[in-house]
């Protein structure tokens, strides 16, 4: 059973859910920090591409970033399709500063059928008083939506109408940039004529535990008692 302890502390909780998006929930499990790169790569935090140690813990992997500027990071995927990391808050306060330390964010990929899949996320801040309230107002904002329909200017960039650096209000861009590489690459990715290279690590990593688990289950053997979230100390500030 899962147990975040964290996201019961005092703070800012923020659940989301994606619309269905038109591809297999297994191309958002492959989502690793390698993206952040690539599909990201104009985002405010850039640090180039890290190199990747992935290991199995108790709840299932572990993956290690090592960025050229020397920081690390660290995310989990807790099997089978529970993305677990540390990022940015996601809105400033009034005034434009920004809140000290950092949101955890959990994602429950859901498959919907072999070509549609949502994600059910949550995150949590630890802020109190003023700070909650202003952050929470931020939270509002982003929560009143009311520009352009984030799926639809996906559609477009893969359509090649325009690209994503042209789209001027940039508060959701990573919605539209994420729309696009995981959609992309098709309702069910092609596997089997992929070229992965050392940053997909965590990528072939996860996969082969998935590999063992249902071969184990096809084979009528038992499968890996999985612990809630295992060890999040590897967890810091990004
Ligand atoms: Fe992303």
């Amino acid at each position: 059973m899962w147990c975040f302890p964290d996201f019961e502390a005092p703070g800012s909780l923020d659940p989301r859910t994606t619309p269905v998006w038109p591809c297999n929930f297994f191309n958002r499990v492959d989502n690793d920090p390698v993206h952040v790169a690539f599909v990201h790569r104009d985002g405010p935090y850039q640090r180039g591409i890290p190199v990747i140690h992935a290991e199995e813990n108790d709840s299932g992997m572990v993956i290690h970033s090592t960025h050229s500027d020397g920081t690390t990071g660290q995310s989990y995927h807790h099997m089978p399709n529970v993305s677990h990391f540390t990022a940015r808050p996601r809105v400033m306060l009034e005034g434009g500063a920004r809140v000290t330390g950092f949101r955890q964010s959990l994602g429950f990929r859901i498959p919907v059928d072999d070509e549609h899949h949502k994600v059910l996320s949550v995150d949590h801040v630890k802020v109190s008083g003023e700070v909650a309230r202003s952050y929470a107002e931020g939270l509002q904002d982003l929560g009143h939506w009311s520009g352009p329909d984030l799926e639809a200017l996906g559609e477009a960039v893969l359509r090649g109408e325009f690209h994503s650096d042209d789209i001027e209000d940039r508060r959701n861009i990573t919605q539209v940039q994420d729309y696009a590489a995981l959609v992309g690459q098709g309702r069910i990715a092609d596997h089997p004529n992929e070229h992965l290279g050392a940053s997909d690590r965590s990528v072939v990593f996860f996969r082969q535990l998935w590999m063992r688990e249902l071969r184990a289950l096809a084979e009528g053997r038992s499968l890996k008692q999985w612990k809630g979230a295992g060890d999040l100390s590897a967890l810091r500030d990004p």
